[in-house]
Order: structure tokens, then C-alpha cells, then sequence
């Protein structure tokens, strides 16, 4: 056995941040671990004293919540013991805390030249004795770069993030003990706009200026030890105020970058106070430079434009060598797509999106500062005819989250789309969960993370991520009474309070809680859960009925296909049933956040709340026979997945859902509500095929639609592009937007097939299927990597191979389908049973084949050329005869065996039964075994 890591608050090694509290979690690997493990935990502060020791204890879980008062500036050396029988292991790691309580000696320092977008503040100072220890505290707004001597401290970029820097204003600390060597050294802080004061928002077309304020500055201490004690470096009104390099940036904006304009004038410092209410540790991530893309293609277009193509739409930023001359001004402009031969630009709306770049000759690698772009190509401006397409490197910048899944199938158009997804996550992780990271907008809207948020935590470890997030949807509700706005942080002030983007606040952390098992985001966030349905309660209350959020506006199912709104917007599930839904999860969320944290009384009122909300709404939207009040995709599988049918309609509403599916020729009308409801409503109710059939359509609309187009991230509606590639020209159209890549969580769940049901136990279904012949995915669960990869093979199709590695701590049930005896490890075994951590190989043979076949559920295209095949289905089909009357085969052909027997009742044949249908089904899979 080995650890192989031990994380603090889900971080490895944080400096700097903000300990509210501490969970310390150790990852181990092994191929079989020790029965009788202990653990044992020892926390030093920087003087070696022991703070917190755990003694000896049975590990259940490798967890530890280790309560202790926290000093500043201190680092803390974390000792893991792990022992069993005559073995011991152990690893050793630390966390460090920042100022804690903000800044004691630095000033707020900035210009009052307002005109001014981009300053530079800086320092000479000396270094007498040799430095055993120095941080860098600091923060600034807009945004900053700290150089010590000329070079960059750190490596992340955007600093401080996005927040609604009114309220609070994030400190990094960084460790700066290497540069300060005796001699003179000079510490500089540059600064733009950024989120704080450039153009940014969706008022005003483009966003207005000076969000929170209209002038930049900065706060820095550096704190260094040498022999002689501890002296302290301060902003204060002896800096030097310089013009920056970077003239001009804005998120929108782009940046110009101006190599010949550094320190040609000095204006005098001035000193500010406090601009926000609280100076927090750092929460945020840092933002940071991951994968580079080399060009892929350089393209020559008809109006002589040379074009870069890096083969993945990403956000970031182009990096490039400058073998410029001195005083040479060349452009790059960002686009996600090539239209008629030439970058289309259109969908950013009014984002610049360009960065221009004054060189100094000098020959360096340039690239924007304060700045980002969605894009997959580049048009390169004034650049001397002969570039080398080497110099170019397309650089993806996002916060630093693990990246914990992956996700392969025998099926490389699902493994693209699994990219996709990543890179939408990618693309808009960027300190807040954005929309999209390309035009007028890359807003936190709390709809579509919401919406994500599962998806997300399958692929990257966003637990801190979105203990930041939901820090801004909470800020932004203490302003309002609960009231969750429409993005967060709400720049333009918008007032929000709609359901699904609400909701975001109590589905983002109960995910993430449930993902790892830490109810800490919970008990953080468990007021501003329950201020907003609170607010739904008072809000519904006025409206009529406090339990039925019934006649508000609402955002309906976003850019559903369903439609009927004349704006094409929202789709036909009626608002009211979508919000009094969500107003139900969110009440039950919160009764069992209520629960976790045993807050009896709080669990109590929401259960109870619940209780009459599902009560009100099964009155108000199903029939007395339980029949739902609308037969939209979106409604039906919003209603099974949540448990809102009453029992005596759940067969109906299935079968409704089925038929809403089928009727539409296979294909989903789903929109941002529906879309990663739909296939977790079949899979979850024996209809896992049609699932299957959903998920791997290519035909518009759908996901490997987009896949088939190029695709290299998720786009924003299903018809982004359409059959030929040519962009919908709407106003709204992003190529990278990551809503409905939140199929992948039922990826995860369904076709995988993992289901965490507490904190240590999962349940293991894979949904196995004749349509993909392997599935191989990992991800982390609440005790650490779990993986699993199925395979079918044989003749018959009927050999199941299952690999396993469930993490240290975990019990896993097996629940296979088709299976009666396994072989576990060369030991049989029977389904159900439960699996301890290890890895694992099963294999087993299942009681029915997964030969690839048609079915019910298959166009009759696909078929009815097949006059072998055809001539045993007339007998089990009555209504065969009827499909070869002249023209009807041609007219029925997009329609399959399930949706015509619902039709052909109409003009007199009898309905296909369950038998008919298991026969038929039965009958094409001995054809397709033959
Ligand atoms: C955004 C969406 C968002 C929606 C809601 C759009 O402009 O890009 O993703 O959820 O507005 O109104």
C-alpha cells in the first residue's frame, strides 16, 4: 500500500487561504489493503510544537476534521501515520495560512488618473542579510501581477479572481524566499481593468464601465526573516506610479500591449481606504496556463487574411515569439469558427476579443496579461508575411482543479464528446462558472452551473471551486432577502429569482457534499439554502399559494426545441410546473441538508414543507388518475426523476415519456431543464435502449450531431450550427457553452454505472448495452479513485468482463444486470454482493445476449430494405400489411415499430402488448445471432 497523497480542504498544500475549518483527507493505493488499518494525525506548527494530534484510531475513512485555532502566517507540517498488523506508513505534507485578518501595514495605494487603464507601482528596496523565510501578501483591482526584479511571482493569472469586490477582495500570499537575496531588489505591481472596472455586464449591450470602481490599486506587505527579527516592505505614498505596458484591457476588451510605453511618466500615489467591506485569504483557485495547442493549419483567406487554426476551441490566450522589430504594432483577433472561408466574429457581439502588441525588438515570448478569449482560431494582423507557425502556441487558461475523470468507450465519437465536455468545463471554469468564455457575456450564471455542476465534479475536483461560487450567489443574497440572482457575481445588479438558476444555490453545494462526503460547504452555505426557499415561500405566498410557485416569470426550459414562446427562447413546459419542481428539490434538499447537519428543527419544518409542496403539486399538475397536465420530454422526466408522480401514474407518465420520445422520431426537444433530465428519466425506468438510442444519435438534434459538425466543445443550442455547417445567425450563439454537456453525469451514473448512496457505499449497475461494446471511466468518490471498465465479448455476446478499483474505505454492491453468478477474482460469487476496496476482475455470463440488434425502438429505415429479416416480422406485426400500401413505407420510414402501433390504433389495429413487443424484440435478436 502506499498514500499517495494527503489534501487539505481538497487542496495539496495550500498557502494562503482561508481556513475556516479543516478536512484533511489521505488518498492510498493498493491492489488489496489491510484489514485492520488505523490512522493517526499530527499537526506542528512552525516552532515544531505538536497543535493537534488525533492518537491512534480504527480507519473507517482516511478523514480527518481536526479542530484547532489557527494562527497567522504560520505553516503547519501535517503527519499521517497509517498502521496495520506489522506494517506502518507514512507521509507528511503542510498547509500555511495567510495575513487572516487582512493587512496591518500596507496602504491601499493607486493614481487618481482615471483615464488611465493600466498602471504600474513600484518599490526599490534592499536586502541587508540573507533571508531565511519571505512572503508576499497582496491584492489589487482590477486585476494584478506582481514582479519581483523584472520576473513574475507566481504563475497564476486574473489575480484576485472575480468577486463582487464591494463586499470582498481575495489576498494571495505567495513565497518569495528564493528571490530575496542581499543586494537591491525592486517589487512592482502592474494593474488593468479587468472584471472591477472594464466594460463587463449584459447591460448597455457590451457592459458598462466601472462596475465597483473607477480607479486602480493595490495593497502589498512583504514580510521577510533574517537574523536581525522580522521587517515588513509596505504600499504606502513612497511607491512610484508608472504607466504600464499594458495601455489598455478589459475582459471584453482584449488588451493592447504596448512594449515602448513603459515608465515614460510618473504620476503621484495616492492613498485610498479600504474599498471593500472584508479582505479575505484567498478562497479562489488560482487561474493558471494548462494546455498548449500548436497550429494545426495556417490558412490563406480570400481577402488575404492569415488565419491560425489550433484544432480546439478553448479559453485563454495566444502566445507568441516577437521577432518583431522595435515599434512594429501587429494585431490578433479571436474567433471561434471559419464561415465562408473567413473567421467569423459575429457571435461575440460586442467583445473586441483582440489583442494588439507594440514590440521593443527585444525578442521575448509575448502574450496578453489581464485578458482572456474563447477561441479555436486567430487572425493574425500586420504580422510580417512569412510567419512560422511554430511561434505560436494557443494557451488554455482555467482554474486549477484536479482533473479526476476520464471517460472511453468502444465508441470515438462518445470519447470526442466526452472531450468536448471537458473542454467546456474548461473553457468556463475560470474563477466563476461562466456561460460561455467568448463573447459579450462570460457571466456566473447560476442556471447553467447549477445545471453542471454534477458533470463537473465527475471530471475535475470542484469542491473548493465552488466553495467560492456559492460565497458570490450567498453575497449577492444578503443584499436581497435570499433572492439567488441570475449570475453571480451580479454585476449589472439584476434581480434574479427565477427557478433553476435559483435553485443553483442549494443543488451546487449538496452536490458537492455528496460527491465527497465533507458536509463543511454545508455548513457553510446552509443559511443562504435556506434564505432561498425561504424567498420561493414568501414570493409564492403573494402569488397566491406558498406552496405552488404559480404566474411568475420565468426562464422556463431554456432554448428547448419544444417551443411555442415566439421569441424561441424557452420551450412548451409550462413555467409553473418547472418552478413549483425545482421550488420541491430545493425544500427537500434542504431538509436533508438539515438532517446532515442535525439542525432537528430546520429538518423538520423543510421536510415538512416539502411534504405539502409535493402535495400542492401533484393536485395542481396530475389528474385524480395520475395523469400529467403536459406530455413535454422536459416535464415528464422532471416529474419521475424528482419523485413528483403520484403512484398510480408512474407507469403512464413512463410510458408517456417514451412516447414523447418516440413520436418525435427518437430525438430529444429537451432544453437546458430537460436535457440532463431526459436520459436518467429512461434509464432509471427500464429504458436504458432508448437512452442509448438518445445519447448516440448523429442526426440533429443531439450530441454527436455536434460531434459530426467538428465540434470541439459544447454548444449552446442544438442547432448551433446546422446540417451544412453554417452558424444560426440569433444574437445568442456561443460554439462553447457547457449546459448540455450535463448529459455526462448520466454517463457517469447509467452508463458506467455508479451510484454513491452514502458516504462510504456505492452501488455498481453498469448499463451494459449492445450499442457500445466497452466503457472504461474513473473518477473520484467520497474515499477516493474509483474506476471501472466493461467489456462484452463472445460470439453470442454474452461474456461480461468487468474491471474494478473501489477505493479504501468504500463497500460497493454489486447490482449486474443480466447476471446471475459472477466470478470474482476466480472465485464465484452472487450478484448483489458487496465488495470491499481492491481491485477487482469479474467476469460473467449474462442470461440474455447483447448482440447488437434492431428493435422496437429502431426507424424502420434501418430495416425494411432487409426482405430475409421483414419476412418473419409480418407475422408478429399486425399492422405490417398496412406499411405496404403504395407510398405508406416511404411516408412511416423515420417512424419506428413502437411509435406507429401507438398511431395505428387510431384506424383500427390492435395495440402491440408487452408480449408482442418482448417478441419482437426477441425475433430481431436471433436474426442479428444468425
Ligand atoms: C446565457 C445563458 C443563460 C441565459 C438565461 C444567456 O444569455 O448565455 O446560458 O443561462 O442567458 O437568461
Amino acid at each position: 500500500m502506499e498514500i499517495q497523497k494527503i489534501e487539505i480542504n481538497h487542496l495539496d498544500k495550500p498557502l494562503g487561504y482561508r481556513f475556516d475549518s479543516l478536512m484533511i483527507q489521505a488518498f492510498v493505493k493498493a491492489v488489496s489493503y489491510p484489514r485492520s488499518l488505523e490512522k493517526h494525525l499530527v499537526i506542528n506548527d512552525d516552532l515544531n510544537e505538536v497543535v493537534f494530534d488525533s492518537g491512534w484510531q480504527e480507519a473507517l475513512d482516511l478523514k480527518f476534521y481536526p479542530k484547532l485555532q489557527l494562527q497567522a502566517q504560520t505553516r503547519y507540517k501535517v503527519l499521517l501515520e497509517l498502521r496495520a498488523n506489522q506494517e506502518s506508513w507514512q507521509k507528511v505534507t503542510w498547509f500555511e495560512t495567510g495575513l487572516m485578518s487582512g493587512f496591518s501595514w500596507g496602504k491601499w495605494i493607486g493614481t487618481n488618473k482615471k483615464e488611465l487603464h493600466g498602471i504600474s507601482l513600484s518599490k526599490e528596496f534592499s536586502i541587508n542579510k540573507p533571508v531565511y523565510k519571505a512572503r508576499l501578501y497582496l491584492t489589487g483591482l482590477g486585476l494584478y501581477e506582481a514582479y519581483l526584479d523584472g520576473k513574475k511571482i507566481g504563475n497564476e493569472y486574473l489575480a484576485p479572481g472575480f468577486s463582487d469586490y464591494n463586499y470582498y477582495v481575495q489576498v494571495a500570499t505567495h513565497d518569495v524566499t528564493k528571490y530575496l537575496t542581499p543586494g537591491k531588489h525592486t517589487l512592482s505591481i502592474i494593474l488593468a481593468d479587468g472584471w472591477y472596472r472594464g466594460k463587463f455586464g449584459i447591460e448597455m449591450h457590451g457592459g458598462r464601465e466601472n462596475q465597483y470602481g473607477d480607479t486602480l490599486k493595490a495593497i502589498a506587505e512583504l514580510h521577510w526573516q533574517d537574523e536581525v527579527g522580522k521587517q515588513v516592505l509596505a504600499t504606502d505614498d513612497s511607491w512610484i506610479c508608472q504607466t504600464s505596458q499594458v495601455v489598455r484591457s478589459g475582459i471584453y476588451y482584449g488588451e493592447d500591449l504596448d512594449m515602448l510605453q513603459s515608465k515614460k511618466e510618473t504620476y503621484p500615489v495616492v492613498s485610498y481606504p479600504q474599498p471593500s467591506k472584508y479582505v479575505y485569504d484567498r478562497i479562489s483557485l488560482p487561474i493558471i496556463a494548462h494546455e498548449q495547442f500548436s497550429v494545426k493549419k495556417v490558412m490563406t483567406t480570400r481577402k488575404h487574411d492569415v488565419i491560425l487554426d489550433f484544432g480546439q476551441n478553448l479559453a485563454g490566450w495566444v502566445e507568441f515569439e516577437d521577432m518583431l522589430a522595435a515599434g512594429q504594432k501587429v494585431e490578433i483577433e479571436f474567433g471561434e469558427i471559419i464561415q465562408n472561408g473567413e473567421l467569423y466574429r459575429d457571435n461575440l457581439r460586442n467583445a473586441r476579443a483582440s489583442f494588439t502588441y507594440v514590440s521593443d525588438g527585444k525578442g521575448q515570448i509575448v502574450h496578453p496579461h489581464f485578458t482572456y478569449f474563447g477561441f479555436r482560431y486567430v487572425r493574425l494582423i500586420n504580422f510580417p508575411t512569412e510567419i512560422n507557425p511554430a511561434n505560436f502556441k494557443a494557451v488554455a487558461l482555467y482554474s486549477d482543479m484536479e482533473e479526476i475523470g476520464t471517460f472511453k468507450t468502444s465508441d470515438n465519437l462518445v470519447n470526442r464528446l466526452y472531450q468536448n465536455v471537458v473542454w467546456g468545463l474548461k473553457s468556463n471554469f475560470v474563477d466563476i462558472p461562466t456561460d460561455c468564455p467568448q463573447r459579450d457575456e462570460r457571466l456566473g450564471w447560476t442556471g447553467d452551473a447549477g445545471i453542471f455542476a454534477k458533470t463537473a465534479s465527475y471530471i475535475m475536483d470542484t469542491y473548493q471551486f465552488f466553495t467560492k461560487y456559492a460565497l458570490d450567489i450567498a453575497v449577492e443574497q444578503s443584499k436581497n432577502e435570499g433572492r439567488v440572482p441570475l449570475y453571480a457575481p451580479a454585476i449589472d445588479g439584476n434581480d434574479g429569482g427565477k427557478a433553476v438558476w435559483g435553485d443553483a444555490i442549494t443543488i451546487i453545494p449538496w452536490i458537492s457534499y455528496q460527491r465527497s462526503g465533507d458536509a463543511t460547504i454545508l455548513r457553510k452555505y446552509i443559511g443562504a439554502m435556506m434564505s432561498w426557499v425561504d424567498w420561493i415561500y414568501d414570493r409564492a405566498e403573494k402569488l397566491g399559494n406558498p406552496y405552488l410557485w404559480l404566474g411568475d416569470d420565468q426562464l422556463g426550459d431554456w432554448l428547448a426545441l419544444d417551443t411555442e414562446d415566439i421569441m424561441h427562447l424557452k420551450g412548451k413546459t409550462p413555467d409553473d410546473l418547472i418552478a413549483s419542481a425545482y421550488y420541491y428539490y430545493s425544500a427537500r434538499i434542504v431538509a436533508q441538508t438539515a438532517e446532515i447537519l442535525k439542525m432537528k428543527h430546520e429538518r423538520r419544518y423543510y421536510q415538512q414543507l416539502a411534504k405539502q409542496i409535493k402535495a400542492a403539486f401533484q393536485a395542481e399538475f396530475f389528474t385524480k388518475s395520475g395523469r400529467l397536465i403536459t406530455d413535454t420530454q422536459t416535464g415528464l422526466a422532471v416529474v419521475l426523476n424528482f419523485g413528483l408522480v403520484p403512484a398510480c401514474g408512474k407507469q403512464q407518465a413512463i410510458k408517456k415519456l417514451v412516447t414523447a420520445v418516440s413520436k418525435n422520431k427518437n430525438s430529444l426537444t429537451t432544453g437546458f431543464v430537460g436535457t440532463p433530465q431526459l436520459l436518467p428519466a429512461l434509464s432509471a425506468n427500464g429504458y436504458h435502449e432508448l437512452a442509448m438510442r438518445l445519447f448516440l444519435s448523429e442526426h440533429y438534434p443531439s450530441w454527436l450531431f455536434e460531434v459530426k459538425q467538428g465540434a470541439t466543445t459544447i454548444w449552446e443550442r442544438w442547432n448551433s450550427l446546422d446540417e451544412k455547417g453554417m452558424i444560426a445567425d440569433n444574437g445568442m450563439n456561443s460554439l462553447n457553452h457547457y449546459s448540455s454537456g450535463a448529459v455526462m453525469q448520466w454517463a457517469f451514473e447509467y452508463l458506467m454505472g455508479l451510484k454513491q448512496v452514502g458516504e462510504h457505499e456505492i452501488r455498481i449497475s453498469p448499463g451494459l448495452t449492445p450499442k457500445v461494446s466497452l466503457v472504461a471511466a474513473k473518477t473520484r468518490i467520497s474515499d477516493g479513485e474509483f474506476g471501472l471498465t466493461w467489456q462484452i465479448k463472445g460470439v453470442t455476446k454474452q461474456e461480461v468482463s468487468i474491471e474494478l478499483e473501489i477505493p479504501y474505505g468504500t463497500s460497493a454492491k454489486l447490482e449486474l444486470p443480466n447476471c446471475q453468478n459472477i466470478v470474482v477474482n476466480g472465485q464465484k460469487m452472487e450478484n448483489e454482493v458487496s465488495l470491499g476496496a481492491g481491485k477487482y476482475q469479474l467476469e460473467y455470463q449474462a442470461t440474455s445476449s447483447y448482440v447488437e440488434s434492431f428493435d422496437v425502438q429502431s426507424p424502420l429505415k434501418e430495416f425494411n430494405q432487409n426482405k430475409n429479416l421483414i419476412a418473419g416480422l409480418k407475422d408478429l406485426v399486425p399492422f405490417w400489411d398496412f406499411l405496404t400500401l403504395p407510398g405508406n413505407m416511404k411516408y412511416f420510414e423515420d417512424y419506428s415499430l413502437l411509435q406507429l402501433e401507438n398511431e395505428m390504433r387510431a384506424i383500427g389495429f390492435a395495440p402491440l402488448s408487452s408480449t408482442d413487443i418482448k417478441a419482437i424484440n426477441a425475433y430481431f435478436q436471433k436474426y442479428a445471432l444468425k
